[in-house]
């Protein structure tokens, strides 16, 4: 399954998630190499989540999105801007309306499953949502109720939500630890909304990703098989040739089918069988060196 981390942070939401082909996408590149240190088979973009979602969403199964918070957090508008005098007024602002941006892209343009998480905001959420496990959710599937306990972020110091989150990051040499990790999704809802994502698969569609490692293909060409040599230098040897598909060619082509096994993880051709000199020159042949 490909699955994309959008605003990954270090990976709290992933941390329990198995079998899966991730892109993760962080802005922050101290954050994100601490990422990377946890997840090395992971591909981490450092860039603009946002961005990267708009031109990549199609090459996807299942996409996660945790955007800022900030601009929506309770905790932002009723403890800071409401002002308990205790603390320090913070300024209004605009809530960031990318959040529903992405919601709706999803929604309307994506085919595969999709969850965003987000703080329970301060107002009524403009989209309807799912309230579970201290967060709203977005998705395309039902997640169910799930406790995640104390989330010790209140009186949490760095070691104890180390702890909470299941994640080590002391050795590592990044700003606002607390806050870092006060970011992070406890682990075991990451992993209750992704088994929800997999439990809406139908049966179908999870044996198929579950059972194939090869992809025949049998493409009738005719006589319209262009192809051409090249060299150790990408200069080309011979002729082009345009006509039959090439005798070397795997299987019982009749000259007019492609016949490929692919495996799908590598892309690798598995029917392949070194044309011999004989057949190259055939295909090949430059009427220039008779
Ligand atoms: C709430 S945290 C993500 C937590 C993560 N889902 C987890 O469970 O550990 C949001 C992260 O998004 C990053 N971020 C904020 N804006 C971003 C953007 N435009 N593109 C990419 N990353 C961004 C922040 O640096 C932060 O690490």
């Amino acid at each position: 399954m490909k699955v994309l981390n959008l605003y990954c942070g270090i990976g709290g939401n992933r941390k329990l998630w198995k079998d899966c082909d991730v892109v993760a996408v962080e802005f922050d590149p101290g954050i994100a190499t601490v990422y990377k240190q946890f997840y090395p088979n992971d591909a981490v973009v450092i860039g603009d989540a946002h961005q990267y979602l708009l031109d990549h969403y199609m090459n996807f199964d299942f996409i996660w999105a945790s955007p800022p918070c900030q601009s929506h957090s309770q905790i932002r508008y009723n403890i800071g801007f409401l002002a308990n005098r205790k603390y320090k007024k913070v300024k209004a602002v605009y809530p960031d309306m990318k959040l529903y941006q992405e919601i709706i892209l999803l929604d309307k343009f994506f085919k595969g499953k999709w969850v965003v998480e987000n703080t329970i905001p301060y107002y009524e959420p403009l989209i309807k949502a799912t309230k579970t496990g201290g967060h709203l959710w977005w998705s395309n599937f039902p997640i169910s109720e799930i406790n995640h306990g104390n989330r010790g972020h209140r009186d949490g110091t760095v070691e104890t939500l180390q702890e909470r989150k299941m994640l080590d990051i002391s050795k590592f040499n990044i700003k606002n630890k607390r806050q870092v990790l006060r970011n992070c999704v406890e682990p075991e809802v990451g992993l209750h909304v992704y088994n929800e994502m997999l439990k809406s698969l139908n049966k179908k569609e999870r044996v198929y990703e579950m059972k194939i490692k090869t992809i025949s293909i049998s493409a009738k060409c005719s006589d319209l098989c262009f192809a051409t040599a090249q060299d150790k230098d990408g200069n080309q040897v011979g002729d082009e040739h345009d006509g039959y598909v090439p005798d070397f060619m795997p299987d019982e082509h009749y000259g007019d089918y492609v016949m490929l096994d692919i495996d799908i993880d590598t892309g690798k051709i598995l029917n392949w069988k070194k044309p011999t000199e004989a057949q190259l020159r055939k295909t090949f042949h430059n009427k220039k060196d008779e």
